[in-house]
């Protein structure tokens, strides 16, 4: 019997968090570690978002189960960042495991352009089921990023099959995050990042949305540059900017911005590629408001975190748009992996484990969870915070710094050291400490990293 079946039948919700007992606390283990194994990395590899001038030594992982990570040396680590967002259900997961080695021994890969194959199609089934009804089709790609880049060549290839090759300028949120290809680093805010690229990145006009007070000024700016004519898409990640900080902003303005932008004809670009899949307390952002996107982009959570697959949606009126006797309408992109059938599967192994009774009780657990303490924080520790924010699963701790929340703040390390320190991988984004776990928490393990930072709290 399969592991998925035997669940079902047995419906306990109790196996799916670790069996065993947490040996808390495990701060006395020292945090590491040079070790064979990080000596030779450090000779041959280099590490995304990394400054190999001043970064420590990689810590080797040789194992992950459940929230867990351990390194050569035996520490354990909380993964309390689910891997950069991506993890949903556990590292190593059995049921994922055990699905997509039946089918590697099936089919590990087949060129996608002419042929296709059961994962592939059942997982747009899927996904088509749980989207809003206006998406109808949906196109493979294998990161994140490049689920955006085809979004925004949709959009503006759309106009440009209509004959209105003018149209195609692009409207994003300021602060906003969308991958760091070239086409994506042009709609993500302007920063250090992206500063020596910046003479190639084309021009995007930026609406501010996370003032508070301020959202009636985004409403109106949108209203002048739609008046202005030749916008062919406006692009948003719904109520939380991730990298931006995990920034979140009101459902309402979301929605009248993309009225606005509907009633305009402009293609309106959803990037759920962090805030999908039951992110934010329901499966997607968008489902927060009434209006309905006519783009997704997923990616991420889309495939539980174990195998790398993004995912566009979209219209039929836009997939029409591509149909002709003229190939030069065709959408002319593509990857080697595109609908790998091993991360398609992978994919809809996750999907089961989504939707299961106890994934969503855990969901709900955990957003109630965040919730209590982030009144706990705000009233013991006013004065060293600038802000808490929940939204669903992720709970977000702005410290107060006297120059202002940055990137590049003094404290992102320390805080950093301190969470490795207590075997929690924390990964702030500058003065902003963030959670956002794989749903497979449990409560003594939130307790856990709740009561750390408190600790933080008090010795900073
Ligand atoms: C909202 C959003 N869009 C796009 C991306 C890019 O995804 P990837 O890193 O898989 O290219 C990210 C990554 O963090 C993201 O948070």
């Amino acid at each position: 019997m399969s592991w998925f079946k035997a669940k079902q039948m047995t419906n306990e919700s109790k196996d799916f968090s670790i069996d065993e007992h947490l040996e808390y606390p495990i701060e006395n283990i020292a945090t590491p570690v040079v070790t064979p194994l990080s000596e030779r990395d450090a000779q041959v590899v280099w590490h995304p978002f990394t400054q190999h001038y001043t970064a420590p030594f990689s810590i080797p992982i040789v194992k992950g189960e459940g929230v867990f990570l351990w390194d050569e040396n035996g520490k354990k680590y909380i993964d309390a960042i689910a891997s950069w967002w991506v993890n949903l259900h556990g590292h190593a997961h059995p049921y994922l495991a055990e699905k997509i080695t039946a089918q590697f021994l099936q089919l590990e890969q087949v060129i996608f352009a002419g042929f296709t194959h059961e994962p592939a199609v059942r997982l747009a089934e899927r996904l088509l089921e749980v989207l809003p009804a206006n998406q109808q089709r949906i196109f493979y790609t294998d990161n994140g990023s490049t689920a955006v880049e085809v979004a925004l060549k949709m959009a503006i290839q759309y106009f440009h099959n209509q004959g209105f090759t003018e149209k195609n300028k692009i409207i994003a949120l300021s602060n906003g995050y969308h991958g760091d290809t070239f086409g994506t680093m042009a709609v993500g805010a302007k920063s250090a990042f992206n500063a020596p690229f910046e003479p190639f990145l084309y021009e995007t006009h930026y609406l501010t949305v996370t003032t508070k007070g301020q959202e009636n000024t985004a409403i109106d700016q949108m209203k002048t540059l739609l008046a202005e004519g030749n916008i062919a898409a406006f692009i948003f990640e719904p109520l939380v900017q991730g990298a931006g900080g995990m920034v979140m902003y009101e459902p309402w303005v979301l929605n009248e911005l993309i009225s606005l932008a509907k009633q305009a004809g402009v293609i309106t670009i959803a990037d759920e590629i962090m805030t999908g899949f039951y992110r934010t307390g329901k499966f997607f952002a968008t489902d927060y408001i009434d209006e309905k996107p006519d783009i997704f982009c997923l990616s991420k959570g889309l495939t539980g975190g174990a195998m790398a697959l993004g995912a566009t949606s979209c219209t039929a009126q836009i997939y029409e748009a591509f149909l002709s006797d003229d190939r030069r309408k065709t959408l002319f992109h593509s990857h080697s992996f595109t609908a790998n059938p091993l991360a398609c599967t992978a994919a809809l192994a996750s999907l089961d484990l989504l939707l299961l009774p106890e994934t969503q009780e855990r969901i709900r657990t955990i957003e109630a969870q965040h919730w209590r303490f982030k009144a706990q924080l705000e009233q013991r520790w006013a004065d060293k915070l600038t802000d808490v924010r929940v939204c669903g699963t992720i709970l977000a701790i702005e410290i107060n710094m006297a120059e202002g929340t940055s990137y590049f703040s003094q404290i992102r390390d320390v805080i950093y050291q301190f969470f490795l320190e207590k075997g929690i991988l924390v990964r702030p984004l500058g003065n902003i400490v963030y959670l956002l776990p794989p749903y497979c928490i449990d409560d003594d393990t939130l307790a856990y990293i709740y009561h750390c930072i408190e600790a933080f709290m008090s010795q900073h």
